[in-house]
């Protein structure tokens, strides 16, 4: 028998794998492949506290092994959430996760106020996606600026519930991110949203995608999730990490979680196959039994 508990911060989960944000639907969908109660989480796409309508179509391209997307964070919006896919979720007993996002430091402090507002039970956590353009008076994206990321997560707090940072690997300042995130009150990171990508067309010499740039993921990414997690764990190793890029199987989970990674999440290969964090649990369990490894705990930070 394997121990597959798990703890990130205050939060204790039953095992370390999770869905990944925007790559298994708003609510409950996923409940008709599985029981997502068997997850150790199961992490939402992001909400904003308003309703948003996305980027025009095609928002989805398939990139040689990988996939690239431009959904532009698609939502109901927070306050439609909880009343619309929070009961469904609650019903299937599974652990929630709620990212949120906002262009602003108010957009997230008013998100995470209308969650603090419910402080619903079967949340656990707030997974906080800095991954998106700021337009708080500097260009770029929050996660690419301690400053910036540290005063959004600072804001989060308002949600009432253990705050996560989800990170981007665009950037080589993500070890000093992880560091500010962390005094602002982040009990975890996540480690890694989409890199930055594009794909053209060739007969029409144009993007693919309607918003023309997107964000790059599946397995292809895996390595440069590594990489991050390693060098994260390197630097701040009291820090928990939720290690995610190209997990498709239990070997990918393995390799994040001894690079530092206390937990995993799943993300594009729920496209191939929407029970695929299913597999992976099960394949992280195998690997463990034919291993020797009692406690899943005991991987975590192993190849330093
Ligand atoms: C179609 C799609 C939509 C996504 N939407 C979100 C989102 O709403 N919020 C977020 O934090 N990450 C979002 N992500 C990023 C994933 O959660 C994950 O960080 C990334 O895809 C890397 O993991 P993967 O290689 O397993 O997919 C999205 C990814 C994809 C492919």
């Amino acid at each position: 028998m394997v121990d597959r508990t798990t703890r990130i911060g205050s939060v204790s989960l039953p095992n370390p794998v999770m869905t990944a944000s925007g790559t298994a639907g708003h609510g409950a969908e996923f409940q008709s492949f599985f029981d997502l109660a068997d997850l150790g989480a199961h992490v939402v796409k992001s909400v904003a506290a308003f309703e948003w309508a996305g980027n025009p179509a095609p928002r989805v391209h398939p990139a040689g092994v990988g996939m690239i997307n431009a959904v532009g964070l698609q939502g109901p919006g927070v306050s439609a959430w909880l009343a619309d896919d929070l009961p469904a979720l609650t019903a299937c007993g599974a652990r929630v996760v709620v990212s949120i996002w906002g262009r602003s430091v108010d957009d997230y402090a008013r998100a995470a106020e209308l969650l603090g507002a419910v402080r619903a039970a079967e949340v656990v956590a707030v997974e906080v996606n800095l991954s998106c353009p700021n337009l708080e008076g500097r260009r770029g994206i929050f996660a690419h600026d301690p400053e910036m990321s540290a005063a959004v997560i600072a804001a989060s707090a308002a949600c009432g519930r253990p705050v996560w940072a989800k990170l981007s690997a665009n950037t080589d300042r993500v070890v000093e991110v992880a560091g500010a995130v962390r005094q602002a009150g982040a009990e975890a990171v996540t480690l890694i949203n989409t890199l930055l990508g594009m794909v053209i067309d060739p007969e029409t010499r144009r993007p693919v995608l309607g918003a023309g740039g997107g964000g790059y993921s599946g397995l292809p990414i895996h390595p440069v999730a590594v990489r991050t997690v390693f060098d994260v764990h390197a630097a701040l190793p009291d820090l928990p990490i939720i290690g995610v890029g190209g997990v498709a199987n239990g070997l990918g989970a393995v390799e994040l979680m001894l690079a530092g990674a206390s937990a995993v999440q799943v993300g594009t290969a729920n496209f191939v196959d929407p029970r695929a964090s299913i597999r992976v649990l099960d394949g992280l369990t195998e690997w463990c039994a034919r291993h020797g490894v009692d406690s899943v705990a005991d991987l975590v930070g192993a190849a330093h």
